[in-house]
């Protein structure tokens, strides 16, 4: 179903939110299922087209899965003689090459079709591969897949910096490759984010042997075997701090529980310094604000640095401040197609190379507006939620894949957010009423690409 969100602008947010379990500690952590026997059971992994893909590429692998009516995910590898990621599966979601290390090391083989660009960058796998060839593998590219191949393979020192510095996805899918490996893998330059030391605290609760997870050098002891457990995936710090930023930016008061200090330290300090009060619990951050922002210089940064994930959305809070600010994108140069789409409720944002530069505006005034990836999403929700009078939001499918039914979190926090379907798409639709679900999602692409500016 084609869909878009009308925010009324102008209400502050207040109250409570509990953020859900994070995207993307939860996919990697589905992935390493593969290198399990027995049963998984895992606690608070969202219900997100990503996962809902994820899960559909373990199915074709041989894992069972259910989801339990209290929500938990029970997964058991039954089959082990599948080991392809196919482009249709892949095309969706990036993250499926994390079936690459898993597959290599429990089947001594994988086929996965080669993620694309996206519209945050070019994204490579580079440093995946390197970290597969050292581990022993040969790795052939055929028609667009990366084929590898090991009869088992073998501990080692490998560096994984790169350009860009560390990669989330590459340490991962070395670490569950290694994890299984004859001897002792050490990872240099390994990325620290919250979201690997989750994924090593899963496979040590398999009985991996990994130290050091969450600082640059990680140590993989391989083990023989690993046995499926029970499991409780990490809190997501992305809508946590999406949320707090929503709270800052609208002169609300929220208390975002689940979000938690350590995780987003970068987060916490660019808000003060724009002028918002923070309360920081065990569990919770409450986030303040009186509407009225100073210019901050933000840098996205590998953690423990703001995350790019949260620069669209520091974004709009900036291009409210009393003067300029520059944000820098250190991860994802080109991750600024937000800009566009702010400008046209009002922003003065200037992109120069991998730098937003901000002046800072009175206000935001509500427009129709397209979002073009996830992150970009929930920062046009949130210049919506600032901006005078009606923002429309169109192609809403980006932001399912990373926030569960956002606008209800927020419509728990009295913002006037609704999501609508888009005509045009029901009269559309109604000519091919058989269609199937996944059918009528792809219609849905079609449209909003087609009435894309
Ligand atoms: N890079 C390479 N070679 C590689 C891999 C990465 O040069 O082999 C570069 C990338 O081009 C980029 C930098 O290294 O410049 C970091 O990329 P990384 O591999 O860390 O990103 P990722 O693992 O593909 C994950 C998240 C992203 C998040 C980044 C950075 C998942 C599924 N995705 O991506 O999340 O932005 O880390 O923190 O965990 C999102 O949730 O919206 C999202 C895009």
């Amino acid at each position: 179903m084609l869909e878009k969100f009308c925010v009324h602008g102008g209400t502050p947010l207040s109250g409570t939110v509990r953020v859900h379990g994070s995207k993307n500690a939860a996919l990697p952590i589905l992935y390493s299922v593969l290198l399990t026997r027995g049963r998984t059971v895992l606690e608070n992994v969202p219900p997100l087209r990503d996962v809902t893909s994820t899960l559909e590429l373990l199915s074709t692998l041989g894992v069972k899965w259910e989801r339990r009516p209290d929500g938990a995910l029970e997964l058991e590898v039954l089959r082990e003689d599948g080991f392809e990621a196919p482009y249709d599966l892949v095309r969706k979601m990036r993250a499926s090459i994390y079936a690459l290390g898993p597959l290599l090391a429990k089947r001594g083989r994988a086929r996965v079709s080669r993620p694309g660009g996206c519209n945050i960058g070019v994204r490579p796998i580079d440093l995946h591969l390197k970290g597969m060839l050292a581990l022993g593998a040969e790795i052939r590219n055929e028609g667009g897949y990366v084929c590898a191949e090991a009869p088992h393979l073998t501990g080692r020192r490998i560096y994984l910096g790169g350009a860009s510095g560390s990669t989330v996805s590459g340490t991962a899918n070395v670490m569950m490759a290694a994890a299984l490996a004859r001897g002792t893998t050490v990872i240099e330059h390994a990325a620290c984010e919250p979201e690997i030391a989750d994924l090593a605290r899963y496979l040590n609760a398999c009985g991996a042997g990994i130290r050091g997870a969450g600082t640059p050098v990680v140590a993989i002891e391989g083990v023989s075997e690993l046995r499926g457990c029970k499991y409780r995936v990490m809190p997501d710090r992305i809508e946590a701090g999406t949320f707090m930023i929503g709270a800052a930016l609208t002169a609300g008061e929220v208390r975002v529980e689940g979000a938690r200090f350590e995780h987003l330290a970068a987060l916490i300090d660019a808000l003060e310094s724009a002028g918002a009060c923070l309360q920081i619990e065990d569990d919770a951050v409450q986030v303040s604000s009186d509407g009225d922002f100073r210019p901050v210089d933000v840098t996205a940064l590998p953690y423990p640095g703001f995350p790019t994930d949260l620069q669209s959305q520091i974004t709009v809070l900036l291009s409210l401040a009393n003067g300029i600010s520059v944000v820098t994108e250190k991860i994802y140069p080109d991750r600024f197609i937000h800009v566009a789409e702010l400008n046209r409720l009002g922003a003065n944002v200037r992109k120069e190379g991998s730098l937003a530069i901000i002046h800072g505006v009175k206000r935001l005034s509500g427009a129709p507006v397209m979002a073009s990836d996830l992150r970009a999403s929930a920062c046009l929700i949130l210049a919506g939620l600032v901006a005078n009078g009606m923002t429309e939001i169109n192609r809403v499918y980006h932001i399912d894949r990373g926030y569960h039914r956002i606008e209800e979190s927020l419509k728990g926090l009295g913002a006037q957010i609704e999501r609508v379907p888009v005509e045009a798409d029901s009269a559309l639709l109604s000519l091919v009423p058989d269609a199937s679900p996944e059918l009528r999602e792809r219609l849905g692409e079609y449209l909003q690409i087609a009435a894309a500016p």
